[in-house]
């Protein structure tokens, strides 16, 4: 028969591969995001997010300046707002034939996502990640 200490040991064990498994899904690096950003969004809104990416020159309207859209909205950053930017991005409703295919950002599993009306949103994980990158870069 096992001993009661085995038998908290284990439960410890068990318990630590939870919060490993927990803390590795739900928070998607930072660079996770930066990468994505600089694949799908700099050419446009600059290396740094300020609007002056190569294919900004000319355009009209200029790409947004990322780095000030937390400032612009009363200093909290709009989670609803990029969503939903993204998500118009991805259904053709927004941007030219020079729009990047945003497909990949849908892709991984879902993870939850704090929008601006306090309610946890399922996310894909790199639009997650894009998301907590683009808040990083406000000033
Ligand atoms: C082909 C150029 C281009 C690319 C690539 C691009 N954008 Fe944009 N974006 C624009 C332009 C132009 C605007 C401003 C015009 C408008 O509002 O439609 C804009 C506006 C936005 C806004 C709205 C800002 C506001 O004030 O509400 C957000 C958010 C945004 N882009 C995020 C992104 C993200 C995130 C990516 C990458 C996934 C991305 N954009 C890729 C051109 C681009």
């Amino acid at each position: 028969m096992m001993q009661p200490k085995m038998f908290a040991m284990m439960g410890g064990l068990a318990g630590a591969v939870l919060i490993l498994a927990c803390t590795t899904q739900d928070m998607p690096e930072n660079r996770e995001g930066a990468a994505i950003y600089a694949e799908n969004c700099a050419m446009c809104h600059g290396a740094t997010g300020r609007g002056n990416g190569e294919a900004a020159a000319g355009m009209t309207p200029a790409p947004a300046d990322l780095t000030l859209l937390a400032r612009d909205n009363g200093g909290a950053f709009p989670v609803s707002r990029v969503l939903s930017q993204v998500d118009g991005y991805l259904k053709g409703e927004k941007g030219g034939d020079d729009m990047p295919e945003f497909g990949a950002l849908l892709e991984g599993d879902l993870v939850p996502v704090e929008t601006d009306d306090g309610v946890m949103t399922p996310t894909p994980r790199p639009l997650a990640a894009l998301l907590a990158y683009l808040e990083t870069v406000q000033r």
